[in-house]
């Protein structure tokens, strides 16, 4: 009676430990995944264009997605999410342009591709007219522009924040 408990508890724990081993499996999978599927989806209203000021980067947190004004009377929508490998890409005040902190991937103000490993310009979303106002619909991902096509200034505004 004695050795069957003992073998029933040493089965327990090996039970136990294989559970915790998929759990940790499936954890350190869904943290290696990209951001992609962390991306809200719908439409969210922006405010009237003229809050938008040339040359600004304003971060929609519950849409995930960075509206700017790259200075030529027309809002970009554009995706957080670096075309790389998929981190969270901040927009730096000193430099004009948005820097991706994982593998140093650069992009202008319109989201074009500057330099790094990403290989095309940062993902958007259309910027859509309803009901009288503005809204970006992050249902529809538009592919970011190939390498060498900008429409926007590239040029630093001054240092990068990755410097500082
Ligand atoms: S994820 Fe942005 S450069 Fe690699």
């Amino acid at each position: 009676m004695a050795m069957n408990r003992r073998k029933f508890f040493l089965n327990g724990w090996k039970a136990g430990g294989a559970l915790l081993g998929v759990a940790a499996a499936k954890t350190s999978w869904a943290l290696l995944q990209p951001l992609k599927s962390l991306a809200s989806s719908g439409k969210f209203k922006l405010k009237d264009a003229e809050n938008y000021k040339p040359g600004t980067a304003e971060y929609i947190t519950a849409a995930r997605v960075w509206v700017v004004n790259p200075g030529d009377g027309k809002l970009l929508a554009l995706s957080q999410t670096c075309p790389h490998l998929g981190c969270r890409v901040p927009f730096c005040e000193s430099s004009g342009r948005f820097e991706c902190p994982c593998h140093g991937s650069t992009y202008n103000i319109g989201g074009e591709y500057i330099k790094g490993p990403a290989p095309r310009g940062m993902d958007r979303f259309p910027i859509i007219q309803e009901n009288g106002g503005a809204f970006v619909d992050t249902t529809k991902v538009v592919r970011g522009p190939n390498h060498g096509s900008h429409v926007y200034p590239s040029d630093s505004k001054g240092p990068s924040c990755k410097e500082a």
